[in-house]
């Protein structure tokens, strides 16, 4: 027997490790720790701890048909789980939103229904999957055991005795002997770290390529339609009425930035007039056009009150006046409706001169001024 068999804790060769004296620093040094396997760090570590073991259910056997089976199962939702992951990023990828030149051929507005849903489904999938996976691993491979430990503060000895318990619970797990999870566990990684780190994406692609919020479907020579697709003639409108028209341009009724109210002034609405500066001559006879996005937060504009001339928006209740040149006269909106230029062509049907002259809705940076 020498010197570290008579050590006090030391098992001196026997099953049983000998009785506790000191502290642990005390009992053992660093090469006497150095020199033990993980096996007896982790109960020398147990029992300075104070813990104590209440019940231990191993694992499946190595190499049984249990373990093969779980091990199967498991490997399976960790790769489905991989899979939803890889699926959402493919997916982000292409919406367009940071790879400038490639995108789904999804048409737009099929596209924008399901992109989100779409996105999130794989997102929670995953993310469910990882849960199940995890739960079926540790119910179905990892030993069980029910322990009570009284809490201490850690020295030099604690953290030696409870590495040694990490590693070798780690060793317990079967990890690195069961290739398929842990195969399964690297595709599943690897996807999980993109589906987090892709929503950066979004960073690296100039929303403001293109002016995307600062022009409609509108141009020179569209149509005015209704809601039908049917074009609008001068005649069609009493004096004070408005209607709602869009472009007729291929999903032009649909196009969140594009619906526009054509406004027929009446006689003394059309003498009292005062159109802002540089946009005397947007209109058409006594007809006017203006954006129906409210320049507030976006809602549409809609009640109009031809006694008054104004335009109430819902959902703040902003109003502009038509008489002004569709400016605010009361609410929250700061900016004027901007308005469309119009004219008829050669059948006599109103078309837009050019697209808004300034960007419709609410106020966001970099915004054109006119
Ligand atoms: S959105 Fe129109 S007043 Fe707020």
């Amino acid at each position: 027997m020498n010197t570290h068999d008579t050590r006090p804790g030391s098992t001196g060769g026997a099953d049983t490790p000998g009785p506790l004296h000191g502290g642990p620093d005390e009992d053992y040094t660093p090469e006497q720790l150095a020199a033990m396997s993980l096996d007896e760090l982790d109960r020398l570590g147990a029992r300075y701890d104070g813990v104590e073991i209440m019940h231990v259910e191993p694992g499946p056997e190595p190499g049984s048909p249990l373990e093969k089976r779980a091990v199967r199962q498991i490997g399976t939702v960790f790769t489905l789980a991989g899979l939803c992951a890889f699926a959402s990023v493919v997916i982000y990828a292409g919406s367009g939103w940071f790879l400038p030149t490639w995108q789904w051929s999804v048409s737009e507005s099929g596209w924008s229904a399901i992109f989100t849903p779409l996105v999130g489904a794989l997102f929670g999938a995953a993310m469910i999957l990882v849960g199940v996976g995890l739960v079926l691993y540790t119910k179905k491979l990892l030993p069980h055991e029910t322990a009570v430990q009284d809490k201490h503060d850690a020295s030099a000895f604690d953290r030696a005795t409870a590495g040694a318990t990490l590693v070798r619970t780690a060793h317990n797990s079967g990890l690195a002997r069961r290739k398929l999870i842990t195969r399964s566990l690297a595709f599943m990684g690897g996807g999980l770290g993109l589906m987090l780190i892709m929503p950066l994406g979004g960073l690296i692609k100039n929303p403001n390529t293109g002016d995307p919020l600062g022009t409609t479907p509108w141009k020179q020579g569209v149509r005015l339609t209704r809601l039908d697709g049917s074009p609008i003639r001068p005649g069609d409108q009493e004096p004070g009425s408005l209607e709602t028209v869009f472009p007729a341009v291929p999903g032009g009724n649909r196009a969140a930035n594009a619906a526009t109210m054509l406004i027929r002034l009446r006689p003394e609405q059309v003498a009292a007039n005062r159109p802002r500066p540089g946009q005397g001559n947007l209109g058409y006879g006594d007809y006017v056009a203006y954006s129906k996005i409210c320049t507030h937060a976006g809602c549409p504009v809609s009640l109009y009150e031809q006694e008054t001339s104004r335009i109430l928006c819902p959902c703040h209740q902003s109003q502009f006046d038509v008489t002004q040149g569709a400016k605010p006269v009361f609410g929250p909106a700061s900016r004027p409706l901007p308005q469309l230029p119009i004219t008829v062509d050669a059948s006599g049907y109103f078309v837009a001169r050019s697209d808004y002259l300034e960007a419709v809705g609410p106020t966001y940076w970099n915004r054109r001024r006119i």
